[in-house]
């Protein structure tokens, strides 16, 4: 295995894989504009060219791929993507993020493709919330998919609920019930101001700190688990022995251990989040470059990484969301449903 590091001495050891930039949802957080320009067709990556920039990606030490989107669910035949990735004995974790609205119908075949884990985004319980924040009526089709994930056989499910002051910060307790009645460990995400979260207000969101806080008044004393992975999430348990996460980009951004790389469904590979630019594998692969090319083009690129996205804007005055509408209009590869949530 290669030893390839970044400036900051980080080795690249997680894919994400966005699948595709379009969503079922429209979760106020990440997608709250009436209209989106979506990537044109034809530039979209074949599940073939994937596949060898994946082989490129393990070869420099990739081990980890997450599958995602916008909602990877609506790119169609997703389980021969899978497939392919579960016979790459390299990757020891094949992941998807969904928002599970579709789970339910596609539950059995994705863990026949050899899918390990499902991480689902549910932010509330409560379906006027839900309708609210989302902005479709599919609660119940959430739930659906959960219970399908379990069904057929899924562990380790995640639900990843975004908290937001004054949306969700009264159902915090509940969702970790909720979690626990699925078989799934929540995880409460800090309301990131990532491209496309035009409506980011530092005071919308619910630090760390205070989400400890929430938790601690209603279930007494948490204590916090040692960690051994690059995840960003840190771990907590209460007296009970249930778990749960807190992933704090926000207040407590992870950058030094930042080990992730993002690949868009136009094959555009970032090295950060936040980051303003990218690299066009596309291109790369559709003009014929050869496999040592591919693989020279990513050493030199992440030799060359210094990202700190989120301590960077950590540090900021007046912190503000990364990009303005009128930027998303001209560049949708800085919207998060584009990059990958
Ligand atoms: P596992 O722990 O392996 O399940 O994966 P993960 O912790 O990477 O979780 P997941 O991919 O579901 O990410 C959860 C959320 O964390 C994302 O939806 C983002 O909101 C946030 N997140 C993930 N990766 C990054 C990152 O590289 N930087 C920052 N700042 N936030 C991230
Ligand atoms: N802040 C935090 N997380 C976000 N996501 C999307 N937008 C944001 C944001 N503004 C992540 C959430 C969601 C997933 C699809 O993307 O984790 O569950
Ligand atoms: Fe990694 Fe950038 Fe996220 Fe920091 S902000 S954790 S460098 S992707």
């Amino acid at each position: 295995m290669s030893k390839l590091s970044d400036r900051l001495g980080r080795p690249i050891r997680n894919l994400r894989l966005s699948v595709t930039d379009r969503c079922n949802l429209r979760c106020q957080y990440c997608m709250p504009e009436a209209e989106y320009r979506w990537l044109p067709k034809d530039d979209l990556l074949s599940f073939e060219e994937i596949a060898r920039i994946v082989d490129q990606f393990t070869k420099v030490g990739v081990d980890r791929v997450r599958i995602t989107g916008g909602e990877p669910l609506l790119r169609r035949q997703l389980s021969v993507l899978i497939q392919a990735l579960a016979e790459r004995a390299e990757l020891r974790d094949i992941a998807m993020t969904t928002n599970a609205v579709l789970l339910e119908k596609h539950a059995q075949e994705l863990k026949d493709a050899g899918l390990h884990r499902v991480t689902v985004s549910l932010d509330t319980l409560d379906p006027e919330t839900f309708q609210m924040l989302a902005r479709r009526d599919d609660l119940e089709r959430v739930h659906e998919g959960l219970r399908a994930a379990r069904e057929v056989g899924f562990e380790n499910t995640k639900i990843d609920a975004v908290a937001i002051r004054g949306v969700n910060d009264g159902e915090f307790a509940e969702l970790i019930g909720y979690g626990k009645s699925v078989g799934a460990e929540v995880r409460f995400i800090e309301y990131m101001d990532v491209g496309g979260a035009t409506r980011w207000r530092m005071d919308r969101v619910v630090s760390r700190a205070r989400i400890l806080e929430i938790l601690s008044a209603k279930f007494g004393s948490i204590r916090e688990l040692p960690r051994h992975d690059a995840a960003p999430a840190d771990r907590f348990e209460l007296k009970d022995g249930t778990t749960f996460g807190i992933i704090s980009s926000v207040t407590q951004p992870f950058c030094a251990t930042c080990d992730r790389a993002r690949l868009t469904a136009d094959g555009m590979w970032f090295t950060c989040l936040y980051a303003e630019t990218g690299t066009d594998l596309k291109q790369l692969v559709r003009s014929g470059a050869s496999d040592e090319a591919l693989h020279e083009k990513l050493i030199e690129v992440w030799a060359a990484r210094r990202d700190r996205g989120a301590e960077v804007r950590a540090g900021m005055k007046d912190r503000a969301p990364l990009a303005e509408l009128a930027n998303l209009r001209a560049n949708p590869h800085l919207e998060m449903h584009t990059r990958g949530g």
